[in-house]
């Protein structure tokens, strides 16, 4: 294995380079084992690129999933795209925790990081849930909160595939804890998913404030509430805010930097940034 350390304030764990090695030729096992216990490993200086991600990922991964919201980046490796369009900030979310989609594992590498700003912020969700106080976590422990989506067909086809079918979209949705859904006439699909904002990490099966309240919260479209559908109060957005202000970490993009964060432990965002040439991919799996 490569020197590994820690980036200073940060607790990404950094697997370095130092020998020229491909990224496929690190040891898998060893890797996992670094992935289990800290959640988020930075990749640097094996000038990973997308199609080399998505073979790397395939080592520990049993499916991929879609994101319905970004462009594809290659035709042939369709699960690859680019992140979040746009050039705005984003608030910390764990990847599609607002339906029970949640993939394993978000995956990104950089091909241009941004001249300025641009980078993808990180959150541990365990520290989160740790520094918020009491009152506010038997709230969440006492209260779930629901979150409402509105699928237009397409959407959904490019989730299930091309050529799915209405059948398809009731075999996927039934029966799934928390999710209750509408087929509408128009044939999209209206979801409500009932969770609780704090889980337990896929390794260690520790506490985690690991959801995606906030980003739903903020997001103009999006709709969250508690389960009973009583509003979720700003003071109660804040205090979070307030506390996740304090444990925002950063990734320091450079060209062929790989990152792979469990997406049941940590939140992730970036900051906002001006430069059209910076291009990051990701990629979304279950891990085997
Ligand atoms: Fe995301």
């Amino acid at each position: 294995m490569s020197e590994v350390g820690l980036l200073s304030n940060n607790s990404a764990k950094l697997i370095l380079n130092q020998t020229s090695q491909n990224i496929l030729q690190l040891p898998v096992q060893e890797t996992l084992d670094y992935f289990k216990s800290f959640g988020i490993l930075l990749f640097r200086g094996f000038g990973v690129n997308y199609e080399q991600m998505k073979v790397f990922a395939e080592k520990f991964s049993s499916r991929f999933v879609l994101d319905k919201d970004r462009p594809i980046v290659d035709p042939r490796n369709k699960f690859v795209t680019l992140v979040d369009p746009g050039m705005h900030y984003v608030s910390p979310h764990c990847e599609n925790a607002n339906s029970p989609f949640r993939p394993d594992v978000i995956w990104f590498c950089c091909g241009v990081p941004a001249s300025q700003g641009g980078e993808t912020l990180f959150w541990d969700g365990v520290r989160v849930w740790e520094e918020l106080d009491q009152e506010l976590r038997q709230l969440l422990i006492a209260k779930k909160i629901k979150f409402c989506q509105k699928f237009p067909a397409a959407d959904w086809k490019r989730f299930l595939g091309v050529g799915a079918t209405l059948a398809d979209v009731k075999r996927t949705l039934n029966g799934i804890p928390g999710l209750s859904y509408k087929i509408n006439d128009d044939q999209s699909v209206s979801i409500e998913y009932v969770c609780s904002a704090v889980v337990k990490t896929k390794y260690g099966h520790q506490d985690a404030f690991a959801n995606s309240l906030i980003a739903e919260y903020k997001n103009p479209r999006g709709v969250v509430t508690f389960a009973d559908d009583s509003p979720i109060p700003a003071t109660v957005i804040n205090q979070i805010q307030q506390v996740m202000n304090k444990l925002t970490e950063v990734i320091p993009w450079q060209a062929g930097d790989l990152v792979m964060i469990d997406n049941s432990r940590f939140l992730h965002g970036r900051r906002s940034f001006t430069d059209t040439k910076r291009r990051i991919y990701s990629l979304l799996s279950y891990l085997k």
